[in-house]
């Protein structure tokens, strides 16, 4: 397999500076040489620029929308062009706004796109729902086409994704609008409680059947904070109780053996947060396991 990994040194989406770090702490942690030592070939087409305003600019509950919407044009552009060249693109945060915009390029070549939404948090905030103005709190809704007419038309169609193709994995703190909207659309979310109580194999089983079901590929939004953050401190919005570091490699093998990706992204690595870049090093552990790094 050909691999394009692309950068986005975003930030804006969400409260705590820093994620814009996380696609230099991704590549110091390794992650090149790791894909290559697997047999893949790499081309690393560098970061997305994003422009930085000096301070705070919010339009009707979008914190730096005009900003957000810019890079995330940009990236959609730069994932498409890869896999037009037939390279799996892999794209590291960053905040998970820029899900929008690695969204918008798979699915011009991938029309019935599964997701595997791997978070703490559902991210199907809309500017009526939020709590914050962050957008990082409502791409998912955005590639849904829910939202602000800017961030659902990001590539200029709309919508991405369709609800019944998407899996929310790891959920522990949803708000309240966004417990409505998972029910008025039949979102399948396995929270930590289905994790707690089915175990990830099964879990695992079930997701991997219902995002590969009419659909002709499938996208992993991985945000690292679906995992505990006692295994990965460097992210923005930590909550306790997360997916373990080994669920989350089982997960990732499951999604190697089915082999339905298309595409990835690795988003919320905060190193300012960190300690000695374990969570860009986690990253980089669970990207070998999707892409089917075995021990044996
Ligand atoms: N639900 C909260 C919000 O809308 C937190 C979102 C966190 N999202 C993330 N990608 N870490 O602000
Ligand atoms: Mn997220
Ligand atoms: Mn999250
Ligand atoms: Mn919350």
């Amino acid at each position: 397999k050909n691999v394009s990994i692309i950068g986005v040194g975003m930030d804006l989406g969400a409260d705590r500076r820093g994620v814009d770090m996380g696609p230099s702490a991704i590549r110091y942690a390794g992650v090149v040489k790791r894909l290559e030592g697997m047999g893949f070939s790499i081309k690393d087409i560098g970061d997305i620029v994003v422009n930085r305003p000096n301070q705070l600019v919010s339009t009707d509950h979008h914190k730096y929308l005009d900003q957000v919407v810019e890079a995330n044009t940009t990236l959609a552009a730069a994932v498409s062009k890869e896999m037009a060249e037939g390279r799996f693109p892999l794209v590291l945060g960053g905040d998970h706004s820029i899900a929008m915009g690695t969204i918008a390029g798979v699915t011009q070549h991938v029309k019935n796109l599964g997701v595997i939404w791997f978070d703490a948090h559902g991210d199907l905030n809309t500017g009526d729902t939020t709590p914050s103005g962050n957008i990082h709190g409502m791409p998912l809704a955005a590639s849904l086409g829910l939202g602000h007419e800017r961030l659902v038309n990001i590539g200029g169609f709309a919508p991405k994704i369709k609800a019944e193709n998407v899996v929310v994995l790891g959920a522990r703190d949803l708000d309240a609008g966004e417990r409505a909207l998972i029910k008025e659309r039949g979102i399948k979310v396995f929270t930590m409680h289905e994790i707690d109580r089915l175990g990830m194999a099964r879990v695992m089983e079930e997701a991997i059947a219902h995002v590969s079901k009419n659909t002709d590929g499938v996208h992993l939004s991985f945000d690292l904070d679906g995992l505990d953050p006692h295994e990965v401190p460097g992210v923005g919005t930590p909550v306790l109780g997360g997916i373990s570091y080994r669920e989350g490699h089982l997960a990732m093998e499951m999604l190697a053996e089915s082999d339905v990706l298309v595409s990835a992204e690795f988003v919320e690595v905060n190193p300012i947060l960190d300690r000695e870049n374990v969570t860009a090093r986690v990253a980089v552990a669970m990207m070998s396991s999707a892409f089917g790094d075995k021990l044996l």
